[in-house]
C-alpha cells in the first residue's frame, strides 16, 4: 500500500506560498479535508489555488488584497495560524484569529507572537483577533521557552524576508520542518539547520516560485505498521521515509514485530500477539504524540502491561475511555495510562474525539470480536486519505457508513 503525502508538511508549505507572488507547484499532496481548509483560506486572501488535481496543487499567491485569516475558518484547523509570519513579511500587516480551544489539550500561541514581536511586529489582540504590523521584520535572535513545531514554521518563514540574521534557539526538529526549509531553499530563502534545535535564517529582499515534492506522511505510516502489528500479518508500504520514524520502528521492534525497511519501503510481519512497549511521547526525534493512540490501541490487546505517558499535550487520552468501551483494561495516573492487555476487545459503538484517537479507534475496530462502529469520523478525513480504501486492500474488513 502507498503512502500519502505529510499533511503537516503540506500545510506550512502552503503557507509559505505566501512568501512570494510566484507560482509554488507542490506534487504528493494529500487529498485531506485539511488541505482544502488551508486552500479556502488563501482563496479568500485573494489567491487563486488551482484545484487539486490527484496529488498536484499550484498556489500562485500573485497579490494579496486580504491579510487575514478569519475566525470561522481558523477555528476549524489550527494550523491556519501559520499564516500570520508569512503575511507579515510579505504585507507587514495581518489580521488573524486566535485558534482557540482544542480538544487535545490547552494550545497557546504565545511563542508564536513572542518571536515576531522580537523580529519587531507590533501586535494587539482585540476581540479575538491578532492584529500585526510592521514596516520591516527584522533578524534577532529568538531563544524559544519550549519546543513547538509550528512555532518554529512560522517564525521560520517569517525570518527568510526579514532584514539581517534570525537565529531560532531551542527549536524543533521534526522532519517537516527540514521539509519545509527545503522548499523555501528552492524559493530562494537562505537557511542553515533546519532538523537542529538550533535554525539561522539570513533574510533577503524577495523569494522566487518554486516546485516541489512534500515528504510521505510519517504518521500515516506508522497508523498502518500499528494496525499490522495489532492485527497481525504482513503488509508493504511504499513511498515511506523510514528515517523520519526511527522512534515508532523501535517500539514495533520491541512489541515483536519484524521489520525492513529499503530505500522508500517498510515491511512489516507480526505471527505472535504483540507484547506490552512502554513509551513517553516527546518531541521529535522522542515518540510522537500523534501516535500514541494508535499504541494505546495496540497496547490494548497485547501480553502485559504498558505505562504509556504523553509529555506534550495535557489532554490527549480521550481515545482511552472510548477503548474501554470495547472491554480495554485501562487507568489513567495523570499523564500517564497504564494498559493491562486484553485477550480480545468486544465490538461496540465508539466516537472519535480527535483526527489520532479515531486512528486508534479503528485499528481497535480490526481486532475487536464483532462489529465496531466508529462515530464522528470528520476527525479521521482532517488528517487520513481514504484510510478505509487503504486498509480494505490490506485485508481489513471495514466499510464507510454514510
Ligand atoms: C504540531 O502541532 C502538529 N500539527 C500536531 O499534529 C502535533 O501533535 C504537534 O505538532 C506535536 O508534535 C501540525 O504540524 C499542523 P506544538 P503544534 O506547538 O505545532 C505548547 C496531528 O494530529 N505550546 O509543537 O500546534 C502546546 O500547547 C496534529 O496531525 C505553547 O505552550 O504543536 C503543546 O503543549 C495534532 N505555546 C506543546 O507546546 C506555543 O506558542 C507542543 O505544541 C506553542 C505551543
Amino acid at each position: 500500500m502507498r503512502v500519502s503525502g505529510a499533511k503537516n508538511a503540506a500545510l506550512p508549505i502552503m503557507c509559505a506560498a505566501l512568501l512570494t507572488e510566484q507560482p509554488l507547484a507542490l506534487t504528493n499532496v494529500p487529498r485531506l479535508m485539511d488541505v482544502r481548509t488551508m486552500a479556502k483560506l488563501l482563496g479568500q486572501m485573494g489567491v487563486s489555488v488551482g484545484a487539486q488535481a490527484d496529488d498536484k496543487l499550484e498556489i500562485p499567491a500573485t497579490t494579496l488584497s486580504n491579510p487575514e485569516a478569519p475566525y470561522e475558518l481558523v477555528k476549524t484547523m489550527r494550523a491556519t495560524v501559520m499564516v500570520l509570519g508569512p503575511l507579515l513579511a510579505r504585507c507587514g500587516r495581518a489580521r488573524v484569529s486566535l485558534p482557540g480551544g482544542c480538544a487535545i489539550g490547552s494550545r497557546p500561541v504565545d511563542q508564536h507572537l513572542k518571536g515576531l514581536r522580537a523580529m519587531g511586529a507590533t501586535i494587539s489582540v482585540e476581540h479575538g483577533y491578532m492584529h500585526a504590523r510592521t514596516e520591516r521584520l527584522r533578524g534577532t535572535r529568538i531563544v524559544m521557552d519550549l519546543v513547538t513545531v509550528t512555532g518554529t514554521e512560522n517564525l521560520m518563514m517569517a525570518a527568510t524576508l526579514a532584514e539581517g540574521t534570525t537565529v531560532l534557539e531551542n527549536a524543533a526538529r521534526e522532519p517537516e520542518i527540514v521539509d519545509l526549509a527545503k522548499c523555501l531553499a528552492t524559493m530562494g530563502a537562505r537557511i542553515e539547520g533546519a532538523g537542529s534545535d538550533v535554525i539561522r535564517i539570513e533574510g533577503v529582499r524577495a523569494l522566487s516560485g518554486a516546485r516541489h515534492r512534500v515528504m510521505p506522511d510519517r504518521i500515516e505510516t506508522g497508523t498502518f505498521l500499528a494496525a499490522a502489528a495489532a492485527a497481525g500479518g504482513r503488509i508493504r508500504l511504499t513511498g515511506v521515509a523510514a528515517d523520519s520514524l526511527e522512534a515508532t520502528l523501535e517500539k514495533l521492534r520491541e512489541a515483536g514485530a519484524r521489520i525492513s525497511a529499503k530505500e522508500g519501503l517498510l515491511e512489516i510481519e507480526m505471527t505472535d500477539r504483540p507484547a506490552s512497549v512502554s513509551l513517553r511521547t516527546a518531541p521529535y526525534p522522542g515518540f510522537a504524540t500523534d501516535m500514541q493512540a494508535q499504541f494505546m490501541a495496540l497496547a490494548a490487546v497485547a501480553r502485559g502491561t504498558a505505562m504509556i505517558t504523553e509529555t506534550v499535550f495535557d489532554n490527549r487520552f480521550q481515545h482511552a475511555l472510548e477503548l474501554q468501551r470495547l472491554g480495554a483494561n485501562i487507568a489513567i495516573r495523570g499523564d500517564t495510562a497504564v494498559v493491562k492487555g486484553v485477550e480480545r476487545l468486544q465490538g461496540a459503538k465508539v466516537m472519535a474525539t480527535d483526527l489520532r484517537a479515531s486512528a486508534g479507534l479503528v485499528i481497535a475496530g480490526l481486532v475487536a470480536q464483532g462489529e465496531t462502529v466508529v462515530d464522528r469520523i470528520y476527525h479521521l478525513d482532517r488528517g487520513y486519505e481514504a484510510l478505509e480504501k487503504k486498509l480494505f486492500t490490506l485485508g481489513a474488513r471495514i466499510e464507510r457508513v454514510k
